[in-house]
């Protein structure tokens, strides 16, 4: 079965952006400058990417669209705005443009824009704690999401007890920034990808297999998470690889964000260690191990399967 990405991706699109329209705080709504900013780097035109894959790993396991899953999806999305909005501060990449926009220092000032990225964070977990799922689904979409966008400590599952785990978002960014201007080894670069982005991409397609399962009699639910994680971490892991790719291949006004960066600031990438050519075919070869974890769905898996492909084909 064909999916066609494009009409995907619309549907998606508006799905998510009508329903943060309603969740984030209005322009009018007082202090005005920070959910000004909160708006500005929200609606600037991101491709949603998240969201639409939370949403079709919900609705592929439900059998249909649950309740919630677009309020996770704009939960995502609120945290990877976030992270864009931080990304991009002189103190870590000092961009000026993003998605198209002036970045959120540039257009608010940095103290504006720092407490715009911890807001947006705030409000993705208000947002996870009113979905409309039972509490045990909540909880457990609560522990997936902080994880992936931690530093990667806390009780280590099962055990109850501290201990080391993967790290997340938070400990890929501090990885990025302290590896830049060293020549990477593979072993960083692929640390640095699977945490930095890969982590947020995976807990996309989990947690909404949770809130899908949620609504399903407890069946084989070890074995579809595990499914999801591993479509999840290929994927993710092709996404940063494809980012890094368009970064050197791109036009600014292609990218909407400054292009040649990475290697301006002599960032950890894959084309650093293994040249375009090589990270292409390590790209599609990640796409080709995703679709394998999800065989055993069949064709309910098409839509995860075509955002996948789209994920290494796109150009922006
Ligand atoms: C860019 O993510 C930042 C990375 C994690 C590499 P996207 O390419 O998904 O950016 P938007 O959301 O479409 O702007
Ligand atoms: C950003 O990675 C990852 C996060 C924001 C967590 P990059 O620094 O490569 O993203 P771009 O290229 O600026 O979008
Ligand atoms: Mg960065
Ligand atoms: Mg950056
Ligand atoms: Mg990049």
């Amino acid at each position: 079965m064909s999916t066609d990405v494009q009409s995907l991706l619309k549907s998606g699109v508006a799905l998510t952006d009508a329903a943060l329209e309603r969740l984030l705080p209005s322009a009018t709504t007082p202090p005005h400058s920070i959910h000004r900013a909160m708006r500005h780097s929200t609606f600037a035109g991101g491709k949603r990417l998240r969201p639409i894959l939370c949403i079709e790993a919900a609705r592929m396991i439900a059998g249909a669209l649950p309740d919630g899953a677009v309020d996770l999806g704009c939960a995502l999305e609120m945290v990877h705005t976030y992270s864009l909005i931080h990304d991009d501060l002189p103190a870590l990449d000092n961009d000026d443009l993003r998605r198209g926009q002036p970045t959120c220092h540039v257009a608010f000032g940095e103290a504006i824009a720092i407490l715009a990225g911890d807001a947006l964070q705030t409000l993705a977990f208000q947002t996870i704690a009113a979905l409309p799922a039972p509490p045990a689904t909540v909880v457990a979409v609560l522990h997936d999401f902080a994880l992936a966008i931690g530093t990667g400590v806390g009780p280590v599952p099962g055990s109850g007890l501290p201990g080391e785990l993967p790290p997340g978002m938070i400990g890929g960014q501090v990885m990025d920034i302290e590896g830049e201007g060293h020549k990477p080894t593979a072993e960083l670069v692929e640390r640095i990808h699977r945490a930095k982005t890969g982590a947020l991409i995976t807990t996309s397609i989990v947690t909404g297999g949770l809130l899908g399962l949620g609504a399903k009699p407890a069946h084989n639910h070890t074995d579809v998470i595990a499914r999801l994680r591993t479509f999840g971490e290929k994927a993710g892991l092709a996404f940063q690889i494809v980012d890094d790719i368009l970064d050197m291949t791109q036009s600014s006004e292609q990218l909407g964000k400054t292009a040649g960066k990475d290697t301006a600031t002599d960032k950890a990438t894959w084309p650093a260690v293994y040249g375009i050519k090589q990270s292409k075919k390590d790209a599609s070869e990640l796409i080709a191990d995703a679709f394998a974890a999800l065989a055993p769905f069949g064709d309910s898996a098409a839509p995860l399967k075509a955002l996948a492909q789209y994920l290494t084909d796109r150009t922006h």
